[in-house]
């Protein structure tokens, strides 16, 4: 049988577990436990003797008290002691909650990004939050966004449904930049009734010159399926693997393909998307079993 005075120390141990769960989901994981996510691979059309370090930086979702331009800062710092040749951000800037404690905005979010360097350069694709966040954007149904705005004023250039062809020792090799897929929400003083995707993935590659091989950026990993085999890698955001994630498995992931694309390393028909955690969160300021993360990807060193 049980006693009252175990019913409250079960009572009240359970309380307290479910307090420090919750502060460890909300306080220290989201915020104190950033590692760096490595991968290594050689994807298919890479060319022998190229060898790339990219650093990756995604969902970002700046705000007080979890992304304050110091942590930013900080975060950028930690991306170029990686030592990378080049550094593509996969969009999502600003806050994607209204959880929080301010706002942080693009004019300060923008210049704690500035610090980022790399050789061969800072390269950034918008997301969503890019775009919902910024109702001129909505009600207009172009750009160019706030977001793109602060990142060309610090000198980091946004490649939506664009192209750039780098080169490191003697090989080139191309950064393709899709635009969003859930830029414009529906609404009737819009005059829309769907969400309406930006991209252009087919007009994208078609800028795409020569036969050197190609890194797609492309926010959402939605598109993935669409993706031809001529592209050697897919870098995503977006799903922060669902901010919750439990022996592999994230309940809930903001994907038509659910745990398909969530997170992490994807090879399907020997075409290679891989899905970034992200820094930052959405929707609530949780995360559990999904740390915030920055991708170091060594291409062609296998
Ligand atoms: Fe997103």
């Amino acid at each position: 049988m049980i006693t009252r005075r175990g019913f409250l120390k079960f009572v009240g141990g359970s309380f307290l577990s479910l307090a420090s769960l919750s502060a460890y989901a909300v306080g220290i994981e989201p915020m104190l436990l950033t590692h760096v996510k490595r991968y290594q691979l050689t994807p298919p059309h890479w060319p022998a003797g190229l060898k790339l370090r990219a650093v990756v930086l995604s969902d970002i979702h700046a705000c007080h008290p979890w992304m304050t331009p110091e942590r930013i800062a900080s975060l950028a710092a930690e991306a170029n002691a990686l030592k990378p040749d080049v550094i593509p951000m996969l969009g999502d800037y600003p806050a994607g909650t209204r959880i929080v404690t301010g706002w942080v905005d693009a004019s300060e979010w923008a210049p704690a990004l500035s610090g980022l360097k790399a050789p061969l350069g800072v390269w950034s694709i918008l997301g969503n939050h890019d775009w919902w966040e910024d109702r001129t954007a909505q009600r207009v149904g172009a750009g160019p966004t706030i977001s793109r705005k602060a990142l060309e004023t610090v000198g980091i250039p946004v490649l939506e449904n664009d192209v750039v062809r780098l080169e490191k020792d003697g090989h080139g090799f191309w950064l393709a930049g899709l635009a969003d897929q859930l830029a414009l929400l529906p609404g009737r003083a819009w005059g829309r009734s769907h969400v309406k995707g930006l991209d252009d993935l087919d007009g994208t590659l078609a800028k795409v010159s020569d036969q050197a091989p190609i890194i797609l950026l492309a926010h959402e990993p939605d598109i993935f399926p669409k993706v031809p085999g001529r592209v050697s890698l897919t870098l995503s955001g977006h799903t922060h693997g669902g901010q919750v994630r439990l022996f592999g498995y994230s309940p809930v992931v903001p994907s038509r393909f659910g745990n398909r694309f969530a997170y992490g390393h994807v090879v399907e028909n020997d075409r290679n998307l891989i899905v970034s955690g992200g820094l930052g969160f959405s929707i609530a300021p949780v995360r559990f079993g999904m740390r915030p993360e920055i991708l170091q990807i060594d291409l062609g060193s296998t």
